[in-house]
Parts: C-alpha cells; structure tokens; sequence
C-alpha cells in the first residue's frame, strides 16, 4: 500500500536565493482595485524581470480575484510566478488555503527535473491566515501516485511573510500534522479494494496508530461472531476478505472530555445481492472514507498531543453478492441485541455503523460523531461539496458545524424528522434497515439514532458527496479522494480539549 509524504515546508521573513516557482496573491478592495500580494522592492524587481509592471501583465493574461483562478509568468532569468486569485482583500483562512492550493498544483504539473521549489508571498502575519496556506500548499502538492514522468512533484515550500509572530512557526506545525492527516486519509481512499480490504486497512491503522504510540485493538471475524456483532457479519458474510472492527485509543493524562469517532469502512460496496448497477458501482472503493478520517483524525490529534480523549472506531466490510451474501428481509442482531430486517443489502452502512455505535457507547463518551459514506440520498441534496451533519440536538449541531467553519469544509444541517423513525417498523423485528425513497439521508439517520441512547450527544455525518471528487481538480482539491472530514474532526478536538 503507498503512503505519500508531506513536502518540506518553513516560514521565513525573507524571498531566498532560490526562491524556484514564486506565488503571489491577486485580491479585489471593495472598491474593485485589484492588489498584488508584493512587497514594493519584489514588485519592482519583478516587473523588471518581466518587462513590464506585475499586476498589468498579470490582467493582460486574464489574472483576477477570482478565488483559485492561477496565470503563469515566465521572465527573465528564468522567473516563474503564479499570480492566484484569493479574493476579497479581508482574506478568510478557506480563501488563502484554496489559492495556494490552486497554484501548488499547478506548479506541480510544471515541466521539471528535479522537485521544485515552491515560495509563496504572504503578505499577513496572522497565524490562522498562515495556516490556512500552509494547508493549502501541502494539500494542492498531493498526488496519489509519484509525479508523472518530467513533472517531478513538490519537494520544498517556503511560506514568506514579513514580521512572522512565534505562533506564525506553530501554525505551520499545525498545518503540517493536519495536512498529514487528511493526505494519509486520501491514499487510504484512493487505494484499489484488491489492496484495501478489512484485513489489509486494520493492519494499516495498526501501523498508524502504533507509530504515533496509540493503543490499538482489531476485532476479526471470529472475535466479532463470538461477540455477536451481527451488522458487520452480515454484511461482510458475502466476501472472501473477512469483516474487521478496529479501535485506536488516545488518552492522555488529565483529559476531561472523551470524543467518539465512529467511521464506516465498506473497502467496497457492489451493494451485495441488492446489485449496484455498473456506474454507481465505480467509485465504491470511497466507501471506507468515514473509516480513513477517523482513523487518520485521532492520529493527527495524538500528534498534536491535544488534551482530550479520543477513541475512534472503524467497522470495516466488504459488501459482496454471493452465495453466503446476506439477503433483502433477514433479521439480524445488532450488537448488544437489537434485531434489524434488512430491508436492501445496500444498506449496509448502517448496519455496521449500528454494531460500531452500540460497542463505543459502552465506554460512555462525552460526544460521538460518525463518518460515513452512507447515502446517494445526500448526494442528491446537497451535491458533491458539501455534507450532511444531523444531530438530534442543535447544541451539538452548532458545535460540529463551528469547527467545520473553522476547518474550512462545507457542512450543512439537515433534520432527523419526527416522521423518519415510523418508516424504519418492522413487522419481524425491532426495526428495518430501509424506509422508503424521499429523505433517505434523513431516514439513515433515524436508524443510526436508535443505536446511541439519547443521554449521549451524537452528531453524524453523511460524506458521501464530497469524500470522493469524480470531477476535476480544483482549489487544493485534487481527482478522487479528498479526505474531506478530516480537518473538521481535528477542529473539533482542538476546541473540545482542556
Ligand atoms: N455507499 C452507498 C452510498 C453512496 C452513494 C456513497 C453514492 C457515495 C456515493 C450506500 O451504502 C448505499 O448504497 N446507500 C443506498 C441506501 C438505499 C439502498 C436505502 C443509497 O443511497 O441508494
Ligand atoms: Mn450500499
Ligand atoms: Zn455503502
């Protein structure tokens, strides 16, 4: 399995000799003057190597404010500069870390034969800004595989900001183990399922999670079966690669508050004998993405040694038609003994989410928040760059939708109805699997709801839309796997923690 190392990355107060690509900021005043992120004696020496004034040639090359929109200027002496639009001249954190996105990975595609140097103007101090750069430039430079021949990747980037405070360097830090986290979540996603099974991904997250000196447990087939985990043999019975439920604990000395994350690690989901058609069936290696953020987040937050417990738990399956697949209308045992009909076998998300949910209540966290991949219904409502947060209460709501707001990812509240709850009845079990078509992401949620005794605050979040990005690349989002989630779980510790 691969797994992508960060480029080097520093804060310095000056352009070095080498600066290689240099990245400069476009922005607009509100009177609609655009500025170029220079310092004067940097302009000047540019516009003289480029012949002409920066900010001029730059518009003659169609550069705006744009948010993201890249030109290239080559010059004499071999300049290269990428002047990005980053918007509004009051910069938000998101508006830097999508411009620097945007023009690392231009860069990156750049004709080279060694790994190039990036250096990026920023004409702030202000950490939460520095962050956001640093963020951006390290998440733009991800490739899943090395770079193409004759490109030769990122190797180094250098942020410049003129009076860096002390916690301009801390920023970086953290944007370091954050980009980290989320690039170790992408190559997890991006990962081909004959390589990423629930044997293969637990002994990854072993090796993850002993690295950064975590507490690991991994639950096989014959540990879950004996424990009676009836959602994740149910749903991983149709497949050779035997189902996994994986924990990895963090709990440092003096923490007050205990943060659940619980993931949804389909390693692929062909929706078993209720058959994907062919095209929806594609991008279904994605389906471990909530499995990949909660692993990698609690790696991160033990990384930035955070004062808070965390203990994330990933219920790992691949759903499989066969001939020991489960079928539409079995009963099955959940966890700690509720009976569920299953209603599709392409339902199976929640299934194994309902065994995770029921073991990480016994530890009774303070808060859980899930991940999963779990329905297209929220594909279709909210797209495929932003994710459904539900929550039974808007206390817990708020406090997952603030820490995305300060992560920069796109999350949007929808309601857990008083209504989706009638349609889960069963007349062979405690409840069924499936409700009907309308509201399917809110009818998930409802099921998952009936798994966490309602004295636990829980918020969960349906990524399916935005964990996969089968469009281009844009911003410091690249093709495929985004690792989207990932920033906020970390958000959420850091304003959790003591
Ligand atoms: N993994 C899918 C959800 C999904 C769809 C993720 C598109 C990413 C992109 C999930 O297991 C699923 O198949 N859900 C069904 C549920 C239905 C059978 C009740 C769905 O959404 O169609
Ligand atoms: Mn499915
Ligand atoms: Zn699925």
């Amino acid at each position: 399995m691969l797994t992508n190392t960060l480029p080097a990355i520093s804060l310095s107060a000056t352009v070095g000799k080498e600066p290689g690509v240099l990245v400069v900021g476009l922005a607009e005043t509100s009177e609609g003057e655009l500025l170029v992120g220079l310092p004067d004696e940097l302009a000047k020496a540019f516009s003289k190597a480029l012949g002409s004034d920066v900010t001029t040639i730059a518009k003659q090359l169609g550069a705006s404010a744009k948010t993201g929109k890249t030109v290239l200027l080559a010059g004499a002496g071999g300049l290269k500069l990428v002047v990005v639009g980053i918007g509004p001249i009051d910069v938000t954190p998101e508006q830097v870390r999508r411009a620097a996105g945007a023009a690392v990975r231009l860069i990156a595609t750049l004709p080279a034969d060694a790994p190039k140097t990036v250096t990026i103007s920023l004409e702030t101090s202000e950490p939460k800004v520095i962050k956001g750069a640093a963020e951006g430039a390290l998440l733009g430079a991800y490739t899943y595989l090395p770079a193409k021949a004759g490109t030769a990747g990122i190797g180094e980037i250098v942020l410049v900001s003129a009076k860096p405070k002390a916690e301009g360097k801390n920023a970086v830090e953290l944007a370091k183990i954050t980009a980290g986290a989320v690039v170790l979540a992408r190559d997890w996603v991006n990962t081909p399922s004959n390589d990423l099974y629930p044997e293969s991904f637990a002994e990854a997250a072993k090796a993850v999670a002993r690295n950064a000196k975590l507490s690991v447990e991994v639950w096989d087939d014959k540990a879950l079966e004996r424990e009676g985990f009836g959602g994740l043999m149910a749903v991983g019975g149709g497949s050779s690669r035997k189902p996994r439920l994986v924990k990895v604990a963090y709990a440092p000395r003096g923490a007050r508050f205990h943060l659940a994350l619980v993931g949804k690690g389909i390693t692929f989901d062909t929706g078993g004998i209720n058959l994907k058609p062919a095209d929806a069936m594609y991008t279904m290696k994605a389906d471990m993405a909530g499995a990949a953020s909660v692993l990698a987040a609690v790696s991160a937050i033990a990384q930035l040694g955070l004062k808070i417990r965390v203990t994330a738990w990933a219920a790992m399956a691949e759903n499989m038609p066969s001939g020991t697949a489960y079928r539409p209308s079995d009963v099955l045992t959940i966890y700690g003994g509720k009976t569920v009909e299953n209603g599709n076998s392409d339902a199976e998300g929640r299934l194994v989410m309902a065994d995770a949910l029921v073991k990480c209540c016994e530890e009774q966290p303070n808060l859980i928040v899930d991940v999963a991949t779990l329905t297209g219904a929220c594909v279709i409502a909210l797209g495929d760059r932003v994710a459904g947060l539900m929550a039974r209460d808007d206390q817990t709501a708020d406090l997952v939708l603030d820490a995305a707001e300060a992560a920069g990812e796109q999350f949007w509240q929808l309601p857990i109805p008083e209504d989706a709850r009638p349609k889960l009845e069963s007349k062979v079990a405690d409840l069924k699997s499936t409700g009907d078509r309308p509201g399917g992401a809110l009818t998930a949620a409802a099921f998952l709801s009936e798994f966490v005794p309602t004295e636990i605050p829980w918020a969960h979040l349906d990524i399916a839309g935005p964990a996969f990005n089968s469009a281009a690349a844009y911003d410091y989002t690249p093709a495929d796997a985004t690792g989207m989630s990932v920033r906020t779980l970390v958000a959420l510790a850091h304003v959790l923690a003591n």
